[in-house]
């Protein structure tokens, strides 16, 4: 994980949104991140320093002229070593005083002392986020490289809906991965990853799917994201959020999977197919939703669009993409039905997992594989959550492309 022993700077202001940059710091912890939280003077006014100083078993910086270890100043010495400086949430305030470079307090002045990289979470009243003041502060602090997370739109602490809240708390860990990892074995890269069941309508109210959720392929667009791609992720249904940083296009069936990929193809330097995407749908799909009668019903299939295999037919031409992955779900001889795929599908590495295993494929948060790669040995991967088996392929793919 890409925020394990980085140095954190979370910076803290002074708005109702700071109970939930509580849970930001708690998540950042949790992710291995060392994290050094400075308050301005207003946020001490909604928390005390306490929380965050408990979660992260570090003082927590207010006071400007506080001395680190006897003669360390405090500004100096955390921007020098922050990987990332984050602050959450901005109020309007101090988004001004960073665009005009006012160095008025510890926060500001750590960002003007720092050269990290300054991800920034806006939350404030819908008007003073929209006021012509900060939407130019907030373009010019983008034009210098800031990265903006948020704010969302919805209920404000006012009463009045808008936009104005705090972006979700994933999103802002998301932009940080993003930014952390900008630079990663991927930076450059052009990754599409397919995710989740595709559903073949029967009639309007049913469809023929399969029990994919959509968690191994997220993971690897996650990972890919944290690794420096530029990840488009084609998703089939899932219950799953959007993921920050990732263009994301919702399709339903293996007809809409396959126009996406094609569509996309020449774009792309690596394509991922994780998607369960269904081998047949009914031929006719009803109009109306079916009744049921006195018989049973006989359902006449056809055969869907095989995806990788019209990628193995398009590539020649197009040169692209440089690296495909397939995944293999079997429930029996998984080697051999892999080995077999693999060659059929013209893969560059293929992942086996063995769906039959309680902990493994559809649904849950484990996966067990096997890395296959033409004329390479074979690489059985012990069980591991799905973001780890993710970035381990990646790693291949990296080393593939590198190879190239
Ligand atoms: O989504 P989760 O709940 O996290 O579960 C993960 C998973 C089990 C779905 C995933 O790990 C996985 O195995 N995905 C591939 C499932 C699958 O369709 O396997 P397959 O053996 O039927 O297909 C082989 C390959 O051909 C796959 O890469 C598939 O995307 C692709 N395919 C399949 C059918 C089709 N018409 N066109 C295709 O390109």
């Amino acid at each position: 994980m890409i925020l394990q022993g980085k140095n954190v700077v979370l910076g803290v202001t002074g708005g109702i949104a700071i109970y939930k940059a509580v849970d930001l710091c708690s998540k950042l912890v949790q992710a291995g991140a060392n994290v050094d939280v400075i308050m301005t003077e207003a946020a001490t006014h909604f928390v005390t320093p306490l929380p965050f100083q408990t979660l992260t078993k570090r003082p927590v910086s207010v006071d400007m002229f506080q001395l680190l270890r006897d003669t360390e100043m405090a500004h100096i010495s955390l921007s020098k070593k922050a990987d990332v400086l984050v602050i959450a949430p901005a109020t309007a305030n101090t988004i001004a005083k960073l665009a005009l470079g006012l160095a008025d307090n510890l926060l500001t002045s750590t960002a003007l002392a720092s050269r990290a990289p300054l991800v920034i979470a806006p939350a404030m009243d819908a008007d003073m986020w929209a006021h012509p003041a900060t939407q130019q502060n907030v373009q010019l602090l983008r034009s210098r490289g800031a990265v903006f997370v948020g704010p969302a739109r919805g209920r404000l602490a006012s009463g009045r809906m808008g936009q104005g809240r705090l972006a979700p708390i994933e999103d802002i860990l998301g932009a940080i991965r993003q930014t952390l990892g900008s630079k990663g074995p991927l930076a450059g890269v052009r990754v599409l990853v397919t995710a989740g069941g595709t559903q073949e309508p029967l009639d309007p109210v049913r469809h023929i799917g399969n029990r994919s959720s959509g968690k191994m392929g997220y993971a690897l667009a996650e990972a890919a994201r944290d690794m420096g791609a530029q990840v488009i992720l084609v998703s089939a249904p899932t219950c799953l959020a959007p993921v920050f940083g990732v263009e994301m296009l919702h399709v339903r069936t293996a007809a809409e999977m396959h126009r996406a990929v094609m569509e996309r193809l020449s774009q792309v330097d690596v394509l991922i197919m994780a998607a369960a995407v269904a081998d047949y749908r009914p031929k006719h799909a009803a109009v109306q939703k079916i009744k049921k009668g006195a018989k049973g019903l006989v359902l006449e299939l056809e055969r869907t669009e095989d995806i990788l295999g019209a990628v193995a037919k398009a590539r020649p031409s197009l040169g692209k993409p440089r690296v495909v992955v397939g995944f293999a779900a079997e429930t029996e001889d998984l080697l051999k039905n892999a080995r077999e795929k693999m060659h059929r599908k013209k893969v560059d590495l293929l992942v086996a997992n063995d769906v039959s295993a309680p902990d493994s494929g559809f649904g849950v948060e484990t996966n067990r594989v096997v890395l296959l790669a033409p004329g390479k040995k074979e690489e059985a991967l012990p069980l591991l959550p799905k973001f780890e088996v993710a970035e381990r392929v990646l790693s291949k793919v990296a080393a593939l492309l590198e190879a190239e």
